[in-house]
C-alpha cells in the first residue's frame, strides 16, 4: 500500500523524526538533495496516524507550505497549497477544490520504527 499512510515495519529508509516531534493535527517539512536534486517531503499526523507526500503541488509544483511546518487551512482539515489555496483531503491527497480539483498530492512511503519515523527509500 502507498497511500502516504504509515507502515508498520522493522527496517530501512533515511530517519526523519520522532512521532513526538510532529505536533498533533500539524505537520512537518523537510528537503534533501540540492539544486535541481533538490525534493520536498512532508508529514501530517493526527494521533499515532502520520501521512507522508511530496511536498510539490500538482497544480504548479510549488511547496505547499506558507510557513515552516504549516501545511494545513485554518480548521486543520486539509492540506491547504499556499500559492493558489487548493484544498487536498489529508487521508488520500486527493484535491477537493482549487485550480487542481481531481489531481493528488505524490503520496510518499514512510515506515514506523518504534517512536521514530523514516523514509522508505528515496
Ligand atoms: S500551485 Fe498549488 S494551487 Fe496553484
Amino acid at each position: 500500500m502507498n497511500d502516504g499512510a504509515a507502515a508498520e515495519c522493522g527496517s530501512g529508509g533515511r530517519f526523519l523524526c520522532r512521532l513526538a516531534d510532529i505536533a498533533e493535527g500539524g505537520g512537518k517539512g523537510f528537503w534533501f538533495g540540492e539544486d535541481t536534486a533538490r525534493f520536498g517531503v512532508f508529514l501530517i499526523r493526527k494521533g499515532d496516524t502520520v501521512w507522508a507526500y511530496a511536498n510539490s503541488c500538482p497544480h504548479r509544483f510549488t511547496p505547499l507550505d506558507w510557513l515552516p511546518d504549516r501545511f494545513l487551512d485554518r480548521g486543520g482539515r486539509h492540506i491547504l497549497c499556499a500559492t493558489h489555496g487548493a484544498l487536498f483531503r489529508i487521508a488520500d491527497g486527493f484535491c477537493l477544490s482549487g485550480p487542481c480539483a481531481g489531481a493528488h498530492l505524490r503520496p510518499v512511503e514512510i515506515v514506523h520504527r518504534g517512536a521514530e519515523i523514516f523514509l522508505a527509500e528515496i
